[in-house]
């Protein structure tokens, strides 16, 4: 049989092929808010790089691997700011073994505040994560106006001038590659500065119904559905966003012909292509990193806390990431089953994110809280049954994967969620994976999981119990189900096929 090692060498050979056919055409242009690395100021005022958080990140960092690219990102932090002032221009990111040049969106806090915290984190995010309580929120008020004129509206358009600058470098206008949920102005403003470019727009994020995105005002789910189509091709993380994008584009788009066949959109003259590649992993990345000894260390201090089952969740600390409904789940598990006190620990690494935003503050600390209180109810000097590590330390994540018994993956919603992904392809246990039916992942990983319905309390605690008892030989065959599937289809995959569908795009405009 094939050894992991020349099977993954074959594959990133025949990727290298595509990239450079792709890079002999045109450079490539990648656009998100996030960029791969976050600038903090240290006390004595200089500057620290660190990798930026969040699926999107880490996916894209990867790509650098194998391809030289362009990353335009806004200056988010007081370091970013600090930087692009300093530097002007670009800067070469400090990663190794990655060729990635820097360039930053500085717009006004202000300006700033209004896009990501006001419009973009609070309500696209929510509407896309349907995480309205429709009867009480949200009221879209004057500021909610203000943060899409005043911000939305003017970062697309920022990102747009800083793309086609960026794009004016050489001759040849690059393939753009555009990201999230940031930016779905910015293929219309780019295509008015660059007529030809081939851009490809990905959202990371599940794209709802038409009657949820109803939740906006008419003009503006129109224009976001009207701009976005004006790339070449609008792509999503399943089938199921893709229908739902397409059934979107029918009411929201007047005089546009949608055909759900061919999956198009035609609509004012142009015909956008609408289809879905599942993100994944650098898997031969990972697998190395996994093995590193920065990872081994953690894996030693860890050892030291897990018991016969080791259950471990990692997430944003996102409300969409279902966690306080997690906990309650364990509290249950550990409420019906005495048995299981002190032979089982929950170790949940959380990553803090978006303070900014006021519903992710309370929701962490009722999150806290109910650590504390599950900790209280049942631990006692010997056994603590969760431990939260509140803390952005993707070395210790990986290593907790490493040691797991059971992986809970059990978002509200999620686009994709890597963890789904990182988790099985590190774990060294036969780990089970209990994963929502709502996260993207399930579509390519559910039959190997244990499948959750993200609010059914009763199901979670039945499925954290029948993995706990599962047979040791279906545990193997679903692990190993599992890594095979995350091999075969890991961040390679997913952007060979985009790289080439934009080849195809690009060749029929030459
Ligand atoms: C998700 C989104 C990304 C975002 C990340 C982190 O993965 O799809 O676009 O960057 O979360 O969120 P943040 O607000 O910190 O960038």
């Amino acid at each position: 049989m094939e050894s992991r090692q020349s099977y993954f060498d074959k594959k990133q050979e025949r990727f290298q092929e595509v990239c450079q056919r792709m890079l002999a055409e045109r450079r490539l242009i990648v656009a998100s808010n996030r960029g791969p690395v976050d600038y903090s100021l240290t006390p004595d005022g200089s500057l620290r790089g660190q990798r930026g958080g969040g699926g999107l990140v880490v996916a894209l960092s990867s790509c650098s691997r194998f391809i030289p690219l362009t990353w335009v990102a806004t200056a988010v932090s007081e370091g970013d700011r600090r930087l692009a002032e300093e530097a002007g221009g670009r800067i070469r990111a400090p990663l190794p073994e990655q060729e990635i040049y820097l360039r930053f969106v500085v717009v006004p806090r202000s300006v700033y505040h209004r896009f990501y915290s006001v419009f973009c984190n609070p309500l696209l995010w929510f509407i896309q994560h349907y995480m309205w309580n429709t009867p009480r929120t949200p009221s879209l008020g004057r500021a909610v106006y203000e943060a899409w004129e005043q911000g939305y509206v003017r970062v697309n358009q920022a990102f747009a001038r800083a793309v086609a600058e960026e794009a004016g470098e050489d001759g040849r206008t690059p393939f753009i590659f555009l990201h999230d949920y940031h930016l779905y102005l910015a293929p219309a403003e780019i295509r008015q500065l660059l007529p030809d470019a081939p851009i490809l727009h990905f959202t990371h994020i599940p794209w709802p119904g038409p009657r949820y995105w109803s939740i906006l005002p008419e003009f503006m789910r129109r224009e976001i559905h009207e701009k976005i189509c004006a790339a070449d091709i609008v792509s999503f993380q399943t089938m199921r966003d893709v229908r739902d994008f397409l059934v979107c584009c029918e009411e929201f788009l007047k005089g546009a012909s949608v055909d759900h066949r061919a999956c198009t959109v035609t609509h004012d003259d142009w015909l956008t292509r609408v289809t879905y590649y599942p993100i994944s992993i650098d898997a031969a990345g990972l697998s190395r990193f996994a093995g590193s000894r920065e990872v081994q260390r953690y894996e030693e201090s860890l050892s030291m806390l897990r018991r016969e089952i080791t259950i471990v969740r990692v997430d944003r600390a996102e409300p969409s990431k279902n966690i306080i409904r997690g906990f309650r789940a364990y509290d249950n598990l550990l409420e019906r089953y005495p048995g299981l006190h002190r032979h089982v620990v929950l170790l949940a690494f959380l990553v803090p994110s978006r303070a900014e935003v006021s519903l992710y503050r309370t929701y962490t600390r009722d999150l806290l809280e109910l650590a504390e209180a599950i900790n209280g109810k049942y631990g006692d000097d010997e056994w603590r049954p969760i431990h939260v590590f509140y803390e952005d330390n993707y070395a210790q994540a990986i290593a907790a994967m490493r040691l797991y018994d059971i992986l809970l993956v059990n978002p509200i919603i999620d686009g994709m969620n890597l963890v789904a992904k990182e988790g099985p392809l590190v774990n060294t246990r036969d780990g089970v994976l209990v994963l929502s039916e709502m996260a993207g992942a399930h579509e390519q990983l559910g039959e190997y999981a244990l499948s959750i319905c993200p609010t059914d309390l009763e199901g979670t605690v039945r499925a954290l119990y029948a993995a706990i008892t599962m047979p040791a030989e279906e545990k193997r065959r679903r692990a190993a189900a599992l890594r095979r599937a995350i091999q075969e289809e890991d961040i390679t995959f997913w952007m060979q096929r985009q790289f080439r569908d934009l080849m195809a795009v690009s060749r029929r405009r030459q």
